[in-house]
């Protein structure tokens, strides 16, 4: 069966999994895409190969399958229209503004019975697939501590070219809630599930809502604790960059330069260090027969099939879950901050 993809939003992010559709080899066709900027529109149905339509209604009712990729606060009513029509839909991170606008979401998608998938792409990643094998391995022994770092350039400006994500009616919050829920996902995904935490935030460019600077200490259920920092600056010669440390008790692993092809780096007690990237990292990805690769491919295979897709609305719940317990903590100056325990699939 092919299936017919169209897209609300024809951004940055939207052109992303166009080209990952592609890259796929799915039986896929490019059906509507729909997004107020005309320029962005035409652009992107020249390079797709998409119809370019005049209104969202025309892309939903011409497709099995929506991507939902506009800026964040247009996620739920274009949720809410894709789920009227009993639509696949994959919606991209963060799912809304807020936690219960994100678990009305969830809720909605789950009674309309739709398949739907998640922009948490960091969950196909080979280097973080890799650390998340290494650290469950018994030989590695429980998690100590973790180091996470993110950074990125304040993207209203350079490669990201975005107004809305300076604007909190548009974005909901600043470099947690848009760029680290990510890593809050990631963290539970790869290392365990966190119980409580206490964070501190600021905001250097002075956009209203907007925080630009995020510091959480954590502790993981298993007894482990750890630190993530997120922040969003003005080095445009830095890309966006996150270096993640693991400290088992018999392993220290780490993943610098590129989130996706490492390298990923990795000591164990009486062996030769280790260091892989690129292919090679992918070669042994596969080896270990670990879930990665091609979210777009895995997503239009699971709209064939009629099956879940993963990941879902309610794994994105869970990240939204602590991105809310990171703000509350936060605006109650660094207040320790409990969480209930994954009831949301992480
Ligand atoms: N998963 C990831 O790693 C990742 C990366 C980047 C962005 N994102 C997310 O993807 C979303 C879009 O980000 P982007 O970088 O592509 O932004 P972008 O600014 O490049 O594109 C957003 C587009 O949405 C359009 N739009 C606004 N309202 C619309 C509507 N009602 N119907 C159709 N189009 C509409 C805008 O005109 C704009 O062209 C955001 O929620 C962002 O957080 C996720």
């Amino acid at each position: 069966m092919t299936v017919r993809v169209g897209f609300l939003g024809a951004g940055l992010i939207a052109t992303f999994h166009s080209k990952m559709l592609r890259a796929s080899g799915e039986d896929v066709a490019w059906a509507g895409v729909w997004d107020p900027d005309a320029d962005r529109r035409a652009r992107f149905a020249a390079a797709s190969g998409a119809t370019a339509c005049d209104s969202e209604e025309a892309v939903l009712d011409g497709c099995d399958a929506v991507y939902v990729c506009t800026w964040t606060s247009e996620h739920p009513r274009l949720v809410e229209a894709a789920c009227a029509r009993g639509l696949a839909v994959f919606c991209e991170k963060p799912l809304g503004v807020d936690h219960s606008t994100a678990l009305a979401m969830t809720e909605r998608v789950e009674a309309a019975g739709v398949i739907d998938q998640v922009g948490l792409v960091l969950r196909y990643s080979p280097a973080f697939n890799l650390v998340r094998d290494l650290v469950a391995d018994p030989a590695s022994g429980r998690v100590m501590s973790v180091v996470f770092r993110d950074d990125q350039f304040i993207p209203v400006q350079g490669s990201y070219a975005s107004t809305w994500r300076g604007d909190r009616t548009k974005a909901g919050s600043g470099t947690l809630l848009e760029h680290s829920i990510h890593d809050l996902d990631i963290l539970e995904h790869c290392v365990g599930t966190v119980a409580s935490l206490s964070s501190r935030s600021a905001n250097f460019h002075g956009l209203d809502g907007i925080e630009d600077s995020v510091a959480t200490t954590l502790s993981f259920t298993g007894g482990g604790v750890g630190v993530m920092t997120s922040v969003w600056h003005d080095i445009l010669e830095r890309p966006s960059l996150r270096r993640v440390e693991v400290f088992c008790e018999r392993l220290y692993v780490v993943v610098e330069e590129d989130d996706w092809f490492g390298p990923v780096s990795w000591t164990r007690v009486g062996r030769p260090d280790q260091q892989l990237a690129g292919e090679e990292l992918v070669d042994e990805v596969r080896h270990r027969g670990l879930d990665f690769g091609n979210p777009d491919g895995a997503f239009v295979r699971a709209v064939r099939d009629g099956q879940p897709a993963w990941p879902r609305f309610r794994d994105a719940l869970r990240a939204h879950e602590l991105v809310d317990a990171v703000y509350r903590s936060a605006a109650a100056e660094g207040r320790p901050v409990t969480v209930e325990p994954g009831a949301t699939g992480a």
